[in-house]
C-alpha cells in the first residue's frame, strides 16, 4: 500500500479543485456529507476502487455506494429506474438516501462487489455537491473510517483511522446527520429496508405504500445465511471494547452498571442519566432525542477508547423513528448481545 503524506483541504474553492484533480487521477480523498465522512474515488476506475479498499481494509464482497450530484448521471449506471425510485429521489434526494438498482456494465465489478446491482445516493452536503461536479464523475464512496470501527463524523476521526493511507481529506466540518443513509432495495417485488437512517421506515412507507424490512436490521444473521447486502454480515462500527446494550429504565441500568463495577467497565449513557453512576462513562444524547443520538453516537463510541474502556454497557436507544438507526448501529457495535432488565 502507498503511504501519503495526507493533507488536509479546506472546503472552499481551492481545496474543492485540488480535491476534484486528485479524483480524476485515480485517486482517493476523504470528502464531508451530511451522513458521514466518506472515502471518495472515481467509481468508473477499478483502479482507483481498489485503493478505497486498500486505505479501508475492506471486504472485496462489500459492495461500495455510487455518489451523484445530478440526477441524469442515473440513467447510465442503471438498467431502469423504478418508479417508485422517481418517487423518493423527488421527495428525498438529495438527502441521505441511497437506492439499489441493476447495475448497468459501465460499474466495475468491484464497486458492486461482483452483484447484479449498484447503490446510488446524491448527497445534500454543499462541499459534497461541489466535488462531485468539479470532478465531473460519479463517485464511489463508503464511509471514511477503518474497516469496522465506527463512521467518521468529523475530520479528526477520519484522520484517526487514515493517517498516511489517502492523499487527502477535506474538511467539511461536523456532519448533521452523524448515522449513514438508509439504504432500500428497489429491484425486488417490494421496496426493501436494508439499513436504517434518518429517511425512517414510516417515511418510505408514507411514501410508497409499503416497504419490508430485512430480518438483519434487527437480528444475527446466520453464519450460513445468504447477504442481500454484504454490509449486513460484518461486526461493525465497534471501539477496541466489548460493548453490552441493556435494555432498562435509568434507574435499573445506574444500578446495574454500578453492580459490574471494576478495571475497564464504563457506561454509555443518555445525557442527564450519568448522575449516579459510579465508572467512567460517554453520553449520546437526550433519551427522547433520536435525532440528537444519530449525531453523536460515533463519537462517542471512539471516546469510549480514549478512556481505555474494556467492557461498556450501553443503555439501549428507543427503535422508533430514528431511533431505529441508532439501535442498529449499536446493536451491531454489540455484536447482537442485548441485556433486557425490564
Ligand atoms: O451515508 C452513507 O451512505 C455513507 C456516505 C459516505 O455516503 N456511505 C456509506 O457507505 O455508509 P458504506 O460503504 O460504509 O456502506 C454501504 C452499505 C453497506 O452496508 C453495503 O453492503 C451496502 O451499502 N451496499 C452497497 N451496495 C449494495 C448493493 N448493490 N446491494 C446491497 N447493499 C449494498
Ligand atoms: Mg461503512
Amino acid at each position: 500500500m502507498n503511504v501519503y503524506d495526507t493533507c488536509l483541504l479546506k472546503g472552499d474553492e481551492k481545496g474543492i479543485k485540488k480535491a476534484a484533480e486528485l479524483l480524476r487521477q485515480g485517486e482517493t480523498v476523504a470528502i464531508p456529507t451530511e451522513t458521514v465522512y466518506g472515502l471518495a474515488a472515481n467509481a468508473l476506475d477499478h483502479k482507483a476502487v481498489c485503493r478505497i479498499f486498500e486505505a479501508k481494509g475492506r471486504p472485496q464482497d462489500n459492495p461500495l455506494i455510487v455518489h451523484i450530484s445530478d440526477i441524469n448521471r442515473l440513467e447510465e449506471l442503471v438498467t431502469d429506474i423504478p418508479n417508485s425510485a422517481r418517487i423518493l429521489a423527488d421527495k428525498y434526494w438529495p438527502g441521505p438516501l441511497t437506492m439499489i438498482f441493476n447495475r448497468s456494465l459501465i460499474i466495475p465489478e468491484s464497486v458492486s462487489a461482483g452483484l447484479s446491482t449498484v447503490a446510488v445516493r446524491m448527497p445534500s452536503h454543499p462541499v459534497a455537491q461541489a466535488i462531485i461536479k468539479a470532478a465531473d464523475l460519479p463517485l464511489a464512496a463508503p464511509s471514511a473510517n477503518r474497516s469496522g470501527s465506527p463512521s467518521p463524523t468529523t475530520v479528526a476521526h477520519v484522520l484517526q483511522d487514515m493517517q498516511g493511507r489517502i492523499p487527502a481529506i477535506v474538511d467539511g466540518g461536523e456532519c448533521e446527520v452523524g448515522v449513514e443513509s438508509t439504504v432500500v432495495d428497489l429491484t425486488g417485488k417490494q421496496p426493501k429496508l436494508l439499513r436504517p437512517g434518518v429517511i425512517t421506515p414510516e417515511m418510505l412507507i408514507s411514501a410508497l405504500g409499503g416497504v419490508g424490512i430485512h430480518p438483519a436490521v434487527k437480528t444475527k444473521l446466520q453464519d450460513n445465511e445468504p447477504a442481500v447486502s454484504p454490509g449486513l454480515k460484518y461486526k461493525h462500527y465497534s471501539p477496541k471494547a466489548n460493548v453490552l446494550l441493556v435494555k432498562a429504565s435509568p434507574q435499573r441500568f445506574t444500578d446495574f452498571v454500578n453492580g459490574q463495577k471494576g478495571e475497564g467497565t464504563a457506561a454509555m449513557c443518555f445525557d442527564g442519566e450519568e448522575g449516579a453512576l459510579l465508572v467512567p462513562f460517554v453520553t449520546y444524547g437526550s433519551r427522547h432525542d433520536s435525532k440528537a443520538q444519530a449525531h453523536r453516537v460515533f463519537d462517542a463510541l471512539r471516546r469510549l477508547d480514549e478512556i481505555g474502556a474494556a467492557t461498556v454497557y450501553c443503555s439501549c436507544p428507543d427503535e422508533k423513528g430514528i431511533g431505529l438507526a441508532v439501535y442498529n448501529r449499536l446493536l451491531r457495535a454489540a455484536g447482537y448481545e442485548v441485556i433486557q432488565l425490564d
